[in-house]
């Protein structure tokens, strides 16, 4: 540690606090505040964390300005085209590309854990069969650790990792559950033969009724979306599984709260919220009016697939999913694709938009992966789950790593009050 500090002085008292200033290895330096208080008798302050590192990481590097994202130090660019998805899974919860021994390992014990319990499919009888699946994820996900005791000791090292194995292997059979669910087919099971992603297109489209064959541009597709969705930092719900994980809960259920975060509009939902938005604008011809909409204060329509808090330039994530959007699209026959000409011509034109260029909104990674998904025959309401399943790499990786730190605290932040000061009950009678 460096021991530069930075002084903070008050004008009304004169006083001086010095604060010590961290560095990581890249991005920006930090400020620690921790003696803030018991010096200065002050809090930050802070909304929405624009400006607040709330932990050490090792996991994942986002340079916003220059549109830069690595996992352990590998460029999203060069595991985009290089890996796949079990293997990066295995890079983020370790911290190191696997020997092919290792992966291999890992691999088959993923596929083992793939089967969940039966008692659980029991759980979608009581849901209504036109159930949001995101809505079946948050209460089925939560509902694992009512089957795995045996791994929901935190302090063992041993029960975290094989919570963490349950959750990456286990969330796809409960997501194609939640799918068949909603189109009334019985739930297929996982097969071991098949690679992760292909199991889980197996899961979700095959019927007891005739053989299944994957389609390889389908599972290479799939997968590459898996690999850009694994992991992005701090991100909203990855901070909501590490604060609730800060409080002892068991894996489970804080991965059930980083889905039920991940589902809002502003974050993972914003998925299924672009198709919702390019089928409300229609035609080409109406992008201006849209866009106009977008630019006005009083109206609350925003190009959803538009903006990022990190990225003030283009998220390197949408740059390759564009790209492969193009391609599954040529290779199912379908480049004059309505939505995707919509929205490569709404990109253009918000490009050239002196608004959007002074906010530096650019698409993010929600903005075309939603209709990949389309064309891979995922419905609109399951995209935000395939966000999950993916995430769900990163949320146990920074789950563990908060976990192995053994100076980790429960995360408590405190708050700048601006209620009523003190006053007296008041009878009824006298109100
Ligand atoms: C994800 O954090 C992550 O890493 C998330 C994620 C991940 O991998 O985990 O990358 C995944 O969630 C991507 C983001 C998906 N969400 C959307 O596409 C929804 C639309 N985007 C916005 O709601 C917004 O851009 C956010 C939520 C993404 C970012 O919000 P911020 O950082 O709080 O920015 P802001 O809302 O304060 O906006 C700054 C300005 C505002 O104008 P002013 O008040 O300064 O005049 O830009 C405007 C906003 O009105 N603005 C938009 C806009 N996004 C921001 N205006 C129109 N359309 C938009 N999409």
């Amino acid at each position: 540690m460096s021991d530069r500090k930075a002084t903070l002085t008050f004008s009304d008292t004169g006083k001086s606090i010095e604060l010590p200033i961290h560095s990581g290895t890249e991005g920006p330096d930090t400020v620690d505040i921790t003696s803030l208080y018991a010096q200065g008798k002050v809090f930050t302050f802070d909304p929405g964390f624009v400006s607040t590192a709330s932990c050490n990481s090792s996991i994942t590097y986002i340079d916003g300005n220059e549109g830069v994202l690595r996992y352990r130090g590998y460029p999203i660019e060069q595991l985009a085209e290089k890996s796949s998805f079990i293997e990066v899974a295995y890079l983020l919860l370790y911290g190191e590309l696997p020997s092919k021994t290792e992966l291999d390992d890992f691999n088959s014990v993923i596929t083992r854990h793939t089967m969940i319990n039966e008692s659980l499919l029991r759980f979608f009888e009581g849901f209504h069969y036109d159930a949001h699946p995101m809505a079946m994820m948050v209460g089925v996900v939560g509902s694992l650790s009512a089957f795995y005791h045996d791994s929901t000791d935190i302090s063992d090292p041993r029960h975290r990792e094989i919570s963490a194995h349950r959750l990456i292997a286990k969330l796809p059979t409960i997501a194609a559950a939640c799918y068949k669910h909603n189109v009334g087919e019985p739930v297929m099971y996982p097969r071991n033969d098949l690679s992760y992603t292909g199991n889980f297109l197996q899961m979700m489209f095959s019927t007891p009724c005739e053989d299944y064959e994957v389609d390889p541009l389908a599972e290479r597709a799939m997968d590459l979306l898996f690999i850009l969705h694994a992991d992005h930092e701090q991100n909203a719900s990855t901070s909501t599984v590490r604060l609730a994980g800060s409080s002892g809960a068991n894996p489970f259920a804080c991965i059930a709260a980083g889905t039920a975060s991940l589902w809002g509009p502003a974050h993972g939902g914003a998925n299924e919220a672009v198709l919702d938005m390019l089928e409300q604008i229609g035609d080409v011809k109406n992008i201006d009016k849209y866009l106009a909409k977008a630019k006005d204060k009083d109206d609350p329509f925003r190009l959803m697939g538009f903006g990022h808090r990190v990225y003030k330039n283009y998220d390197p994530r949408a740059k390759i999913i564009r790209e492969v959007c193009y391609q599954v699209l040529e290779k199912l026959a379908d480049t004059n694709n309505p939505l995707f000409e919509l929205a490569m011509r709404l990109e253009e034109l918000a490009s050239k938009d002196d608004y959007f260029l002074e906010k530096k909104l650019y698409p993010n990674v929600d903005f075309y992966s939603g209709i990949i998904y389309r064309a891979l025959g995922i419905p609109d309401s399951m995209f935000t789950v395939m966000f999950a399943i993916a995430r769900t790499a990163g949320w146990v990786s920074h789950w563990m790593e908060m976990l192995d730190d053994p100076k980790h605290r429960i995360g408590r932040p405190r708050q700048l009050y601006q209620g009523a000061g003190k006053r007296d009950y008041l009878p009824v009678d006298q109100r």
